[in-house]
């Protein structure tokens, strides 16, 4: 029974992922995610200069999801190339994550990291300057140009990630296409937010942040599943996966690997074997000799 799955040119030895922004800013704990099972690494969205984030409080735990507002702290280009040598020197499949508010930040970021991972995978979900403060990532012609520009710096595959907008996303992601994605992964997390019923004011700095984890799902799952409808290339789940079962809704909605990131806080690095199992018995139960032939099939009647 295989579980190997091929993303364009990249080939991945299971169709488990570490999520960005998760144990993502060092070699060593991304060594150690890939040791402990991932198909792939994906490291923390990496900005040209280092970033310091937000003041806490960052992250809520809501009980079914959280709330993050990290500001996308991280070492910056520099740093991070140090640690992505040490990464590949260890035969690790690594997504080098970026972020930036223009376009030429972006190629610069692309063409500097090119030769250190397998793949770049763009976080649009950051504001622009191209559309004054407005997020990339909801404005299909700017996902376009960026896609494409940075395509054009890079020696590796380009994943471009998309946030939850289940209404666009037919838009979104045929622009990452056009622009020549080799696959987008769907989806990072969803703006939201709490109040403090005692000071009666917003708990976070921000006052927005952006939920993972069990509530996220179902609106990531709909997003996979309308993007399947319309997309050629691969796309990657991501959002609320704790479970075999999860990662099975996933890949029948048409994804054909998927990326865990809240889950790891409490199920540990465990995870990626436990759903690897999980997968390959769910096959062998079918009698489905390849993962290949479950993406989708939640589409045909
Ligand atoms: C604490 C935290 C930090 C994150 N940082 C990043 C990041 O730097 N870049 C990014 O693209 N996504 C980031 N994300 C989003 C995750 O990669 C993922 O898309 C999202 O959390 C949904 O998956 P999950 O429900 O498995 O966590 C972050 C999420 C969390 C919870």
């Amino acid at each position: 029974m295989s579980i190997n799955v091929s993303l364009g040119a990249l080939s991945l030895r299971n169709p488990t992922i570490l999520a960005s922004g998760i144990l993502g800013t060092t070699a060593s704990s991304l060594i150690r995610v890939y040791k402990s099972g991932a198909g792939a690494v994906v490291s923390k969205s990496i900005s040209i200069n280092p970033n310091e984030g937000y003041k806490t409080p960052v992250l809520i735990d809501l009980g079914y999801g959280y709330i993050n507002s990290m500001g996308l702290p991280n070492p910056g280009l520099d740093e991070m190339i140090v640690e992505f040598k040490v990464v590949k020197s260890k035969k690790v499949k690594l997504f080098g994550s970026i972020f930036a508010s223009d376009i030429d930040e972006f190629k610069y970021l692309a063409s500097k990291l090119t030769d250190y991972v397998d793949a770049l995978e763009l976080n649009l979900s950051c504001p622009t300057k191209m559309g004054v403060g407005l997020e990339i990532g909801k404005i299909p012609w700017m996902v376009e140009e960026t896609t494409r520009e940075v395509y054009k710096k890079s020696k590796v595959p380009v994943i471009v990630k998309l946030p939850p907008l289940v209404t666009l996303i037919d838009e979104l992601t045929l622009a990452a296409e056009d622009g020549g994605a080799s696959a987008v992964t769907l989806t990072n997390t969803a703006k939201a937010m709490k109040i403090d019923v005692f000071s009666k004011k917003p708990i976070l700095q921000g006052v927005y942040g952006g939920l993972s984890g069990k509530a996220l799902k179902p609106l990531s799952l709909a997003c996979v599943f309308k993007a399947y409808e319309v997309l050629s290339i691969p796309i990657i789940g991501c959002g609320g996966i704790y479970s075999w079962e999860d990662a099975v809704e996933y890949i029948l909605a048409g994804a054909k690997a998927i990326q865990i990131g809240s889950a790891i806080v409490s199920e540990g690095l465990g995870i990626f074997k436990k759903i690897c199992i999980g997968i390959k018995k769910y096959l062998e139960e079918n009698n489905i000799d390849k993962i290949n032939d479950l993406v989708g099939l939640a589409h045909r009647r």
